[in-house]
């Protein structure tokens, strides 16, 4: 038992000498939107769709930060409001996605909205989000 304990200890201080990318690439162009709009994907999409992450303590704890470090790397390639202009002649669709995504509450992830009350997205704020994504 003792042993375990010991081992469960020196496994869990070497994995937080395991390498992770926790950079903030520069901000290509950002997210152009109405004021209410950006404020809205800014506190509840930001930390995993933007190269604004803010890596706050935990995310440099591992094994957690195995998760928010997988969790930014693949939500910038999915979507990224830092590189905005990428999606010129595109935003009527990307728009449409962001608006279903947020409708079927796959996003902001549920893990996350536990964490983060204000990601907890309003009926308001959703049909602020609506009224956006939807208007051409
Ligand atoms: C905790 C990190 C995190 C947060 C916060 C987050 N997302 Fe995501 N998002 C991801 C990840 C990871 C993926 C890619 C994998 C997946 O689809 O689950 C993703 C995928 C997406 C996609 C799908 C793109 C595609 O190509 O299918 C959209 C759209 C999206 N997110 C929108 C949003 C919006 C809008 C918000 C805020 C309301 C948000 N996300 C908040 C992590 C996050």
């Amino acid at each position: 038992m003792k042993k375990t304990i010991i081992i469960l200890i020196v496994i869990l201080i070497g994995i937080q000498f395991i390498p992770l990318d926790r950079t903030n690439p520069p901000v290509q162009s950002d997210f152009d939107a109405p004021a209410d709009v950006k404020a809205i994907i800014k506190k509840a999409c930001y930390n995993c769709h933007s190269n604004e992450t803010k890596w706050v303590w935990y995310t440099k704890i591992a094994p957690i930060s195995f998760l928010t470090a997988s969790d930014v790397h693949d939500g910038r390639k999915h979507l990224n409001f830092s590189d905005w202009n990428k999606y010129a002649g595109n935003f009527a669709k990307v728009k449409e996605k962001i608006w279903e995504e947020v409708r079927e509450e796959n996003m902001p992830p549920w893990q996350y909205r536990i964490m983060h009350s204000n990601a907890q997205l309003t009926q308001e704020e959703k049909n602020i989000l609506r009224n956006w994504a939807l208007t051409k």
